[in-house]
């Protein structure tokens, strides 16, 4: 019987799927000697964002046909080392696409009514109104970075709420954008002229610190920027010097540069910036469709049919 090895917390729906056909293993928070030390045995690989799936663990998984990330990004899985080995690398582009387009606009209302401080303000036993006195979005420009599937619930979300919508994204059409409200600009533009703007692009060469000193100061000082994308793509130096000196109004991440997110002058800054532990995908509903979505390629390949590759 094929042996599975699933390597983070992956929903039980998931976990079901892959025992119709293989024995099934679920061993959280190996460290990579120890994945190495056992990847040998498994036929395929299931992971969601902790697990980093290196070059050397790819060449000790002699065994291994398949590598299924529950999750849209695969930066976390060496794709080239694995496609060297034969190793197909799948994941689920569409399963938690609800879920991260929420938690952006729950930031945006987030950092515009300062709910997270006011919360804390109460529990500690205060009531301080004047202090968390917001903004509403209503008629407010939102610059939409990045028109693909979380982007574009978002901007349908954002247009019901009476916002303006401006959008960059290089590889989409004219109509695209217009079919969703968004009057599609150049990124400067955008920069310039958007009350909150929000990232839903890939890490990339191109996109690694497009939020940096150059394009910060582009921005209105009360803009609020939302990055609940990658991490990476912010230079978050930049940003904490910016939020620091009011060069811009807010900033809500839920994506860092590093996981989990270390030492930061971010941490000590006050009700214009929320930090989230990377849960753009966490709810019920997301992990219960990532892990079926990729279970059942898993399965298929196990059961000899074709893979869809990442
Ligand atoms: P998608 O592929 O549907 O959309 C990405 C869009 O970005 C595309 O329309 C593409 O044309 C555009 N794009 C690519 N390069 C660009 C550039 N240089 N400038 C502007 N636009 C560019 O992806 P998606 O499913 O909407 O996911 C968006 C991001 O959200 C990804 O980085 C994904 O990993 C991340 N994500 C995060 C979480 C979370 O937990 N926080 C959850 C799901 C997805
Ligand atoms: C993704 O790429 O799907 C998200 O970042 C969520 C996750 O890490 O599971």
């Amino acid at each position: 019987m094929s042996k599975v090895l699933v390597s983070d917390s992956i929903d039980q729906a998931g976990i079901d799927i892959l025992s119709q056909v293989a024995t099934v293993d679920v061993k959280i928070g190996l460290k990579p000697a120890e994945l190495i030390e056992i990847i040998g045995e498994y036929d395929a690989l299931m992971i969601r964002s902790s697990t980093r799936v290196t070059q050397e663990i790819i060449e000790a998984g002699t065994q291994l046909k398949i590598i299924g990330r529950a999750g849209v990004g695969v930066d976390n899985v060496d794709v080239p080392a694995a496609t060297r080995r034969g190793i197909v690398v799948v994941n689920s582009p569409e399963g938690n696409t609800i879920a991260a387009a929420e938690h952006a606009l729950a930031m945006i209302l987030a950092l515009s009514r300062h709910i997270p401080d006011a919360n804390a303000s109460v529990k500690r036993g205060a009531w301080d109104r004047n202090s968390f006195v917001g903004a509403e979005v209503y008629k407010k420009t939102l610059g939409v970075v990045g028109l693909g599937k979380i982007g574009s619930h978002v901007a349908a979300v954002a247009k019901t709420m009476g916002m303006k919508l401006l959008a960059y994204d290089p590889f989409i059409s004219t109509e695209r954008a217009e079919q969703l409200g968004c009057q599609l600009v150049e990124l400067d533009l955008l920069f310039q002229q958007a009350d909150y703007i929000t990232l839903h692009i890939p890490k990339t060469p191109e996109t690694t610190h497009l939020i940096n000193a150059t394009t910060l100061a582009k921005m209105k000082p009360t803009a609020r920027i939302v990055n609940c994308a990658r991490g990476g793509i912010i230079d978050e130096v930049a940003l904490a010097a910016a939020l620091k000196a009011g060069k811009i109004g807010g900033a809500a991440l839920d994506v860092f540069e590093s996981e989990p997110l270390g030492e930061s002058e971010l941490r000590s800054l006050g009700k214009e910036v929320i930090l989230t532990p990377h849960l753009g995908a966490s709810t019920a509903e997301a992990q219960v469709n990532v892990a079926i979505d990729v279970a059942e390629q898993i399965r298929d390949v196990i059961l000899g049919l074709p893979a869809r590759s990442a």
